[in-house]
């Protein structure tokens, strides 16, 4: 499958000002600066489509982008970003949880980490919320380029090692890179599976 023509809709605060729709929907979240706005422009073809920036942060509300007229795409903002306000940080969590709960053309979302980075406790809290609140998702490691293959086996080991204190069944996992498009084929291959049997 290639993305034909990807589309910006609209950006909201709260999933309850989103509008209702039937359309499968695939939602990307992440620690801040993961990638996943460059990963969605990356599946799309279209560079400036979601909001990319190396400060992390960038992305602060629900974005959601039409893809060919058969899929939508939600950009999430990012968890465990310290620099914005405890305050604000509560309110994105219960944002991102509210989305998550109450989505109801939600098909699977994904779960992106940094391939450079160990298993941080935010990511595996993250993993186990969505776990125990019967989210659909699978996970996608990012920067693939930036990590050698060897740091790769490591961190998808880490990950294993992590989850499987607590879940017996582990996660799908996809290695990818916004920079050499590695997983593009895959990702958008389980995608089209999810809207065939959706
Ligand atoms: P927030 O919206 O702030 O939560 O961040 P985000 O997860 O959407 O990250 P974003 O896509 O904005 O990327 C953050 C930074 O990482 C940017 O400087 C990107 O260019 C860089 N980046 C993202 N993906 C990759 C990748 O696969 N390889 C490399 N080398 N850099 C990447
Ligand atoms: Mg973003």
């Amino acid at each position: 499958m290639e993305v034909k023509k990807a589309t910006f809709k609209g950006s909201w605060e709260r999933a309850d000002q989103m509008p209702q729709l039937r359309t499968p929907e695939f939602a990307f979240i992440g620690r801040s600066n993961v990638g996943k706005s460059s990963l969605i422009n990356m599946l799309c073809n279209h560079k400036g489509l979601a909001k990319t920036s190396a400060k992390p942060g960038k992305t602060q509300t629900l974005n959601l982008f039409d893809v060919d007229g058969k899929w939508l795409i939600c950009d999430l903002p990012g968890y465990g970003y310290a620099k914005v306000s405890k305050e604000r940080r509560f309110q994105f969590s219960n944002m991102i949880k509210y989305y998550l709960n109450k989505r109801e053309n939600l098909t699977c979302l994904f779960v992106l980490i940094d391939l450079r980075i160990p298993p941080q406790a935010i990511d595996i809290a993250f993993i186990n919320w969505a776990g125990e609140n019967g989210i659909p998702f699978v996970m996608v490691g990012t920067k693939a380029d930036k990590a050698g293959k060897k740091q790769v086996a490591e961190t998808l080991e880490n990950y294993k090692v992590a989850l499987s204190e607590i879940w017996e069944e582990l996660p799908t996992f996809y290695v990818s890179s916004s920079e050499t498009k590695e997983g593009k084929p895959e990702i958008l291959g389980f995608i089209q599976e999810c809207m065939a049997q959706s």
